[in-house]
């Protein structure tokens, strides 16, 4: 995932790099650095966080104009100073930063060793540099002999590249891992995602796969790998760089959850509203004749987005009546689905570059089946590939573990089994008016949660000492457990497991004894009973419960040591309220617990390697 940066312009380049690995730290913070060209390339790099970096350019006189930086998140090799970007080839005339995975690294690095060369890293990326130095003695011309070197590696790259020979020029070339390059006036900025370059430059290009580009003080170039040049549409970014800072709030996840009641009006603005007689999806092309053919549909997607995909698949089964598979997308990607014309595939991405999302995207597109993004980020990859997309409307989501862009999910897919529907001819009027008045009741059902967070967070308190916590619910409350327990498992490192609560006593209640603690879902009204019973055989046997129960909900009381109530909806969408305590009862524990809740250890926002 690694997040790269660079600058070539009138100014000195180490003030812009420093800053836009800020805005990408989000991408992986186990190392740092940056190459700046001055006479010759300067290298500074650290293990540990950006801050570590500033440290260590303290005093630094990197005065260059030209320079590109990275931030880390370790794939081959662990965090250390030699494993960090920017990597040099033995001469220290070429610096490359990389995102991805070189897959043949291995073949390559012996080839190369053969020949001589000395590698200093456990990486998959210094291959590559010292690739382009042996391709140089064939090619004299400095892109040229990048492309030919490109040619040669299988896996996934963004490569942002800087030679000595070259003091005017960064190279930049991607397969299967973005990059965007902004435009300013007498400079340039590459980047692997916007928020880096959004305070300098709103205009930008899109790298696609199999594209390079030649930045310079004045000019941006864009080639394919046979060195043809393309002509390319500028694209203007359209947020709002407030957006992206935490405007008073201590940490994102806290700001973020806290944005839900604005990020749902977003996401339903233009589409639905107390007027509407339909849902309107303007890109979205399906009409009733499309999905009439349609015999079979997979929700693909990975973490989080893959529950939101847990539950479009509920929905979109009980209103449309059509069959749906909801698949891991590492999974999926590896097994022989049955794909074909007749298929619709809708992934899932808050990101919109998830590696293992988008080879499925690939997969589904390839055997002619139709494929349906709801994504969050604006010309991500996905979104550029998809056949029609879903935005939701969260705006950038900073904190690693997703909260904003759940919810939006959610709200996609309510939108898009509706619409499915209508089409269909599943709701009626009356139905889809009782549906529209409910989620347009949202906003301000989330707000009523909010706003007692301190309730949540006196749950908090009480639980600080616990080992694990298993969350159990039935129907849609298992999906929502699932997200519980993994926004547990990410911002607290506590061992959450989430159950169907009726297998429970297959296995699982085994675990319980004195002590454990319990979270049960209960918001799904036909099943509450049936959970009531689970809840109470783990009550039995010593676990201390906490339950979430919609309002008016008068059994939850007799079993629970705690309960929680958020207000009642419609069965479709109580999974959205039940999450919110969720969400604010992992961050509290986090905090209390002393954790870096924006950036948990091992993690990052965007997974761009499988
Ligand atoms: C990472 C993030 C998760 C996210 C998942 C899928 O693991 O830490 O929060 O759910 O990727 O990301 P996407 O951008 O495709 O939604």
């Amino acid at each position: 995932m690694c997040g790269i940066v660079g600058y070539i312009g009138k100014s000195k380049a180490t003030p812009f790099l420093v800053e836009g690995l800020k805005a990408l730290e989000y991408r992986g913070y186990d190392s740092a650095g940056v190459a700046v060209y001055d006479q010759t390339i300067e290298l500074v790099k650290t293990k540990g966080r950006l801050k570590d970096l500033e440290s260590c350019l303290d005093g630094s006189q990197l005065n260059g104009t030209m320079g590109i930086g990275h931030t880390r998140w370790a794939t081959h090799g662990e965090p250390s100073y030699c494993n960090a970007h920017p990597h040099m080839n033995t001469r220290t005339d070429i610096a490359i930063v990389h995102n991805g995975i070189i897959e043949n690294y291995l073949e390559l690095k012996e080839e190369l060793e053969a020949k001589g060369y000395q590698f200093v890293s456990e990486t998959d990326t210094e291959t590559v540099v010292h690739l382009i130095e042996e391709t140089l003695k064939e090619h004299e011309n400095f892109f040229t002999a990048v492309l030919t070197a490109a040619k040669r590696l299988k896996g996934s790259y963004g490569l942002g590249v800087i030679s000595h020979k070259n003091p005017d020029q960064i190279i930049a070339i991607r397969k299967d891992s973005p990059l965007v390059i902004g435009l300013g006036e007498h400079e340039n900025f590459l980047a692997s995602d916007i928020p880096a370059i959004l305070k300098y430059t709103r205009n930008v290009y899109f790298l696609e796969d199999g594209e390079a580009a030649i930045l310079t003080k004045d000019s941006v170039k864009i080639y394919d790998l046979d060195e043809k040049e393309l002509k390319k549409e500028v694209f203007t970014v359209t947020w709002d760089i407030d957006a992206a800072e935490k405007s008073g709030y201590d940490h994102f996840m806290m700001k973020e959850i806290f944005e839900q009641p604005k990020v749902i009006k977003d996401t339903l603005n233009g589409r639905l509203s107390q007027d509407s007689e339909e849902v309107i999806l303007d890109q979205i092309k399906i009409d009733k004749d499309v999905l009439e053919k349609i015999n079979k549909i997979y929700i693909v997607a990975c973490g989080t987005a893959y529950y939101a995909g847990m539950i479009g698949k509920e929905l979109i089964e009980k209103i449309a009546r059509v069959p749906v598979v909801a698949e891991v997308a590492s999974e999926f990607r590896y097994k022989d689905p049955i794909l074909d014309e007749n298929t619709l595939m809708i992934v899932v991405s808050q990101s919109g570059e998830t590696a293992d999302t988008l080879a499925a995207l690939r997969m589904a597109k390839q055997a002619g089946a139709r494929v349906m993004a709801i994504v969050n980020v604006v010309g991500s990859t996905i979104s550029r590939e998809a056949h029609d997309i879903l935005y939701t409307s969260a705006g950038p989501e900073i904190a690693v573990a997703s909260t904003k862009a759940y919810s939006s999910q959610l709200i996609a897919m309510y939108l898009l089994s509706i619409r499915m529907g209508r089409i269909l001819g599943k709701i009626d009027d009356a139905e889809f008016t009782e549906l529209k008045t409910a989620i347009l009741k949202l906003p301000e059902q989330v707000q009523n949660i909010l706003d007692r967070s301190q309730e949540i967070k006196a749950l908090a308190d009480k639980h600080l000492g616990m080992k694990n916590i298993f969350y159990i619910g039935r129907g849609l409350d298992y999906a929502t457990s699932l997200e519980g327990a993994l926004k547990i498992k990410e911002v607290a490192y506590l061992h959450a497991e989430s159950y169907q609560a009726g297998e429970l006593k297959h296995g699982p209640i085994a675990l319980i004894e004195k002590g454990s603690v319990l979270m049960g879902l209960l918001g799904q009204e036909s099943l509450m009973e049936k959970t009531i019973s689970n809840i109470k055989e783990v009550k039995a046997r010593g676990a201390d419960v906490i339950a979430i129960a919609l309002e008016g909900n008068t059994m939850a009381k007799h079993v629970a040591d705690d309960v929680f109530m958020v207000p009642k909806t419609h069965w479709m969408l109580t999974t959205l309220l039940i999450n919110i305590p969720q969400q604010l009862f992992a961050y509290y524990i986090s905090c209390g617990l002393g954790h870096d809740v924006d950036k948990p250890r091992n993690l990052a926002k965007s997974v761009t390697v499988e």
